[in-house]
């Protein structure tokens, strides 16, 4: 079995209710980013323990929210050493517009793993309209409108979540054996 740690901000809850669904499908421990961008030291110990990483965030204006950018410029720490070298990583996102220009955050989730070292997992869930309906194979999109709450995400965006964050730590699992 791996280890496996969803580490997200969310603003608003709707990232927070994707992470549960990620986080389910890998049977993963969340650490949350929060309102000033911190981790606590906890946070900072499990994530330095996993086998796999899972990054989540809003899209706010078409990238991570500031939060999860502070989040990440204090990982230099761990690129310093290269201590998430070969560690699995994942990551998700929200948005309010069908685009929203998502697929930024996702590409900057990938930027961040390949600075680690990591090895990133794609999406592969086809799109039957339900499941990955907003056809994305970079990481999970979800997305729900502006004045939508988070228990409002579609079904499919959340099972979209879950079977992903499955298949990061299946492949964790794998690689660790
Ligand atoms: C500051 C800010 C910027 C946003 N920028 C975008 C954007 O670029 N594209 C978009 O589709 N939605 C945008 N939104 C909407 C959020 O992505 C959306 O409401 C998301 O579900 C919020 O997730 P959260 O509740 O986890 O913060 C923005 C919201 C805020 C507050």
């Amino acid at each position: 079995m791996s280890k496996v740690i969803v580490v997200y901000h969310s603003g608003y809850g709707h990232t927070e209710r994707v992470a549960d669904f990620v986080a389910q499908g890998a049977n993963a421990q969340k650490v949350v980013i929060d309102a000033d961008g911190n981790v606590d030291e906890a946070g900072w110990q499990a994530l330095n323990g996993a086998d796999a990483i899972i990054f989540g965030s809003p899209t706010y204006m078409g990238m991570v929210s500031w939060q999860f950018k502070k989040f990440a410029d204090a990982t230099s720490k761990q690129w310093f050493s290269s201590a998430w070298k070969d560690k699995v990583a994942g990551g998700f996102t929200i948005s309010a517009s069908p685009s929203g220009d998502k697929l930024s955050t996702l590409q900057y989730f990938i930027t961040l793993s390949m600075q680690q070292g990591m090895i990133w997992v794609g999406q592969p869930s086809m799109n039957d309209g339900t499941v990955n309906r907003l056809g994305s194979n970079s990481g999970v999109m979800a997305q729900v409108g502006p004045t939508s709450p988070a228990a409002d995400i579609p079904q499919g965006d959340l099972d979209t979540a879950r079977a992903y964050g499955a298949r990061v730590a299946e492949i964790a699992a794998k690689l660790r054996a």
